[in-house]
């Protein structure tokens, strides 16, 4: 049995792939869409004073993220390779890869928490099932119910145990197997679970405050890190400069427009993150709770809501599959980059490398959840290890891929190779005002917007 879905012809000369336009656009959607949009997004929308952080975001998202997206996908396309081999087949015999390997590691070390918090997730979708949060629970209550968990031992390793396995399982299953047939199904349910929550918080008496908060904008609020903190938010919600879109990238046929689909799935990750404000922030300001209460409000903050809201018990059940499947769709896409660079940089079979990288994945996770808890004294320069590996993938990681993407694709490989790729080698039309746009954004813009944020955060 030797089709293109068979574990062992992953590493020989066909490649598994995408087998719709519909299934890329949901995996990449899938990738895009996960807790940056549930859990990061509306707390740091809430910490950023509102609607102006949303203009500036939404400003970043097409001038910054767009280019860098469809830079990476350039990558991806033309080499049909993983993250790391990708860049050396395009520029064989120089250091470039080096880049494609710092994405792996990446995606390792977000992984690392990110199943940590799906593994929250998982605890809490319990809770809701036994409905937990609508037995009275007062914010100061469910705040140590919160903490309480996230720094005992056991559960929290169990769960995050689950969320792994269940991510492996998925992409073992291949490409076209496992990640798109589980994006086609999981992505609609996961839009149409977000709309009806929003509905319910929008027609709350008292929402209007909320819609205020989100639409608009007090730009006295407005300081130098709204603009670090919406990059950065920029960058994590699309899954830029991680390797990602350059793995899924390779899977993905010549027909493909890159242009339309790059700008559909950041039309799809930010309405969903507006969506997701729609859903949250009304009911934050309906029950007279502040907007501004960070990294607490998907496991504290709303829980209380629940615990109050009419038929709060079900929108609480409605509320957690969808953050599990969220998670799930990006934790798939960060386990492929890795799997991927596996299976052809060490000729290894899929199930192998999905293994191998479980285990690891599961040593460097049971550190990040020990670390709300019994190792919480364990610091590397002054953080944790959830910290630290949420530091270094999205402050400095994943800032370094993206500027590696659009400067390699920008002035190294050129404006001839862009017009091939996003014209399919002159099968589709592009305005020439759009590519020259386009070139513009990549080489100059992308590249100096994203050296002015790093000179910021590090200096
Ligand atoms: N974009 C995902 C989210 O918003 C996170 C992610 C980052 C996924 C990088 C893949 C690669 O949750």
């Amino acid at each position: 049995m030797k089709d293109a879905n068979s574990p062992h012809a992953a590493h020989e000369h066909q490649r598994d792939s995408f087998g719709s336009s519909f299934g890329v656009l949901v995996a990449l959607a899938g990738s895009a869409v996960g807790l940056g949009n549930l859990w990061r997004f509306p707390y740091l929308v809430g910490e950023n004073g509102g609607a102006a952080f949303i203009l500036i975001y939404l400003g970043f998202v097409l001038l910054v993220g767009v280019p860098i997206m469809m830079s990476e996908f350039i990558i991806g396309r033309r080499s049909q390779a993983n993250a790391r081999g990708a860049f050396k087949k395009l520029a064989p015999g120089s250091l470039w890869f080096v880049s494609g390997t710092l994405a792996v590691l990446c995606c390792l070390l977000i992984l690392s928490f990110y199943s940590v918090v799906g593994g929250w997730g998982i605890e809490y979708l319990f809770k809701a099932f036994r409905f937990d949060f609508t037995r009275g629970g007062d914010s100061a209550g469910l705040s140590t119910l919160f903490s309480d968990f996230a720094s005992s031992t056991w559960r929290p390793l169990v769960c995050h145990t689950v969320f792994l396995l269940l991510s492996g399982l998925i992409v073992i299953l291949g490409v076209k197997n496992g990640i798109e047939k589980f994006s086609k199904v999981m992505m609609p349910v996961l839009f149409l679970i977000i709309i009806v929550i929003a509905i319910r918080s929008l027609t709350l008496p008292g929402a209007g405050a909320g819609i205020d908060y989100l639409f608009h904008p007090d730009w006295s609020k407005v300081t130098a890190n709204t603009y670090l903190a919406a990059l950065g938010q920029a960058f994590f919600s699309l899954s830029l400069g991680s390797g990602m879109v350059i793995t899924y990238g390779s899977y993905v046929s010549k027909k493909e427009n890159i242009t339309a689909i790059s700008a559909k799935t950041a039309a799809a990750d930010t309405l969903f993150a507006l969506i997701a404000g729609c859903a949250i922030m009304p009911a934050v300001f309906a029950f007279g709770i502040s907007p501004g209460e960070g990294p607490g409000l998907v496991f504290i903050t709303l829980p209380h809501i629940f615990s109050q809201l009419p038929l709060g018990g079900f929108i609480a059940i409605l509320f957690f599959v969808a953050l599990l499947l969220a998670a799930l769709t990006s934790s798939i896409s960060l386990l492929e980059v890795i799997a991927a660079f596996c299976i052809e940089e060490f000729k290894m079979k899929r199930f192998w490398a999905v293994v191998l990288t479980l285990f690891v994945l599961w040593v460097l996770g049971c550190l990040c959840s020990l670390s709300q808890g019994v190792l919480a004294d364990w610091k590397i320069f002054g953080r944790n290890f959830f910290d630290l590996f949420d530091f270094l993938s999205a402050n400095v990681l994943m800032l370094l891929g993206g500027l590696v993407a659009v400067v390699f694709v920008g002035w190294k490989l050129g404006r001839t190779v862009i017009h091939d790729e996003l014209t399919n080698s002159g099968t589709l039309k592009i305005p020439v005002w759009l590519l020259d746009t386009l070139l513009f954004l990549i080489r100059f813009l992308a590249p100096a917007a994203i050296a002015v944020i790093a000179i910021f955060q590090w200096v």
